[in-house]
C-alpha cells in the first residue's frame, strides 16, 4: 500500500563542514555505510522501494552510490573485496531510485513538496537520512509506522520524549493518547522555546503522509526561520482531519551533530565488529 519513500537530501550539511564542502552530508558514513543507504534499508523493510531523493547541486554522488561502478567492480571482481558490495548489490537489486532537484532551500515542507513530481497521488513515507533508527529487538521504525498507517490511513509523525533544554531543535506535538504509543495530535510547533512547548514529545525524521499534504504544503507561508515548514502544514492536516504521533521503539542518533554521528559510530562498531 505505501510504495514510496521520500529522502529529502538537498541540505547543506554546514555543521560537517569542511567534509561537507563537496560531499553530500547523506554520504558521511556511520563505520563504513553512508547515512542515506541506513535510511534506503530502513524504508525497503516497511514495504517501500520507490526510492525519492530531492538532491541539490554537489549532490551527484548520492546517484552514484546507488548504481553500478564498472570500473571498481570488475577490479575486485573474484576477489575477498567483493562481498563488501554484496548488501549495496542487494539493495539496489530491490530498489528504483528517482530524483529530483531542489534549487533553493526554503525549508523541509518546500523539500517534500519538490517532490510531489516525483510521489504522485499516494501516501508516502519521508526520511531524513541524518537521523539514523536502529531497532535491534524487531522491526525498523519506517515498518512499524507502515503497520500503522494500515490501520489508520492517516499522516504520522515519529515522536520521541526530549529533555526540555532541547525541545528548541525540534518540532514539538501534544495531542490525545489514544493508547500508550499513539497520540492523536491536537497541537504541534516548530523549534519551539521550552516555555512555549506544548509538551517535551518531539519529531524525529520520519513521516508517513498524506498526498494531500502537497496541497496544504502549498498554501503554507514561511514560519519558523522564513522557511516553509512540515510542521505548519501537517498542523492544519490535523486540524481538518487527522494526523497521528507514534513514540517508536528503537534507538535514534541525531547524526546532524557531531556528537550524535560519533555516539551512533561508537554504537554500530560495537555492535557489529566487536565480540
Ligand atoms: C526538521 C523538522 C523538525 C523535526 C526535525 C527532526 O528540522 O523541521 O520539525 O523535529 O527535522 O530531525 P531540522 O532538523 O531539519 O532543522
Amino acid at each position: 500500500m505505501l510504495k514510496k519513500c521520500l529522502f529529502p537530501a538537498a541540505g547543506y550539511g554546514t555543521r560537517f563542514l569542511p567534509a561537507t564542502k563537496s560531499m553530500p552530508k547523506e554520504m558521511m558514513p556511520i563505520v563504513s555505510k553512508p547515512l542515506i543507504e541506513y535510511g534506503v534499508e530502513e524504508a525497503l523493510e516497511g514495504g517501500m522501494a520507490d526510492i525519492c531523493i530531492v538532491t541539490g547541486r554537489g549532490k551527484r554522488s548520492l546517484e552514484d552510490h546507488f548504481d553500478s561502478n564498472f570500473e571498481l567492480e570488475h577490479q575486485i571482481a573474484g576477489t575477498s573485496k567483493e562481498e563488501l558490495l554484496t548488501d549495496i548489490r542487494t539493495l539496489i537489486d530491490s530498489c528504483t531510485f528517482s530524483y529530483t532537484r531542489q534549487r533553493e532551500m526554503k525549508g523541509l515542507g518546500h523539500a517534500i513538496l519538490s517532490g510531489k513530481t516525483l510521489v504522485g497521488d499516494q501516501p508516502f513515507g519521508v526520511v531524513l537520512a541524518d537521523d539514523l533508527c536502529i531497532n535491534e529487538d524487531g522491526t525498523g521504525v519506517l515498518a512499524q509506522m507502515a503497520a500503522l498507517y494500515k490501520q489508520f490511513r492517516c499522516s504520522i509523525v515519529a515522536v520521541m520524549e526530549v529533555p526540555e533544554d532541547e525541545v528548541h531543535k525540534y518540532g514539538v506535538i501534544a495531542g490525545q493518547n489514544i493508547s500508550d504509543d499513539i497520540i492523536r495530535v491536537e497541537n504541534m510547533v516548530e523549534k519551539p522555546t521550552a516555555d512555549k512547548a506544548p509538551s517535551n514529545l518531539a519529531i524525529i525524521g520520519r513521516y508517513i503522509l498524506t498526498p494531500d499534504i502537497f496541497e496544504l504544503i502549498e498554501k503554507t507561508e514561511p514560519g519558523k526561520g522564513g522557511e516553509i515548514q512540515i510542521t505548519d502544514a501537517l498542523m492544519k492536516q490535523a486540524q481538518q482531519g487527522c494526523v497521528l504521533a507514534y513514540k517508536f521503539k528503537g534507538k535514534r542518533f541525531d547524526c546532524g551533530s557531531i556528537e550524535g554521528f560519533i555516539e551512533a559510530t561508537n554504537y554500530c562498531y560495537e555492535k557489529n565488529h566487536t565480540s
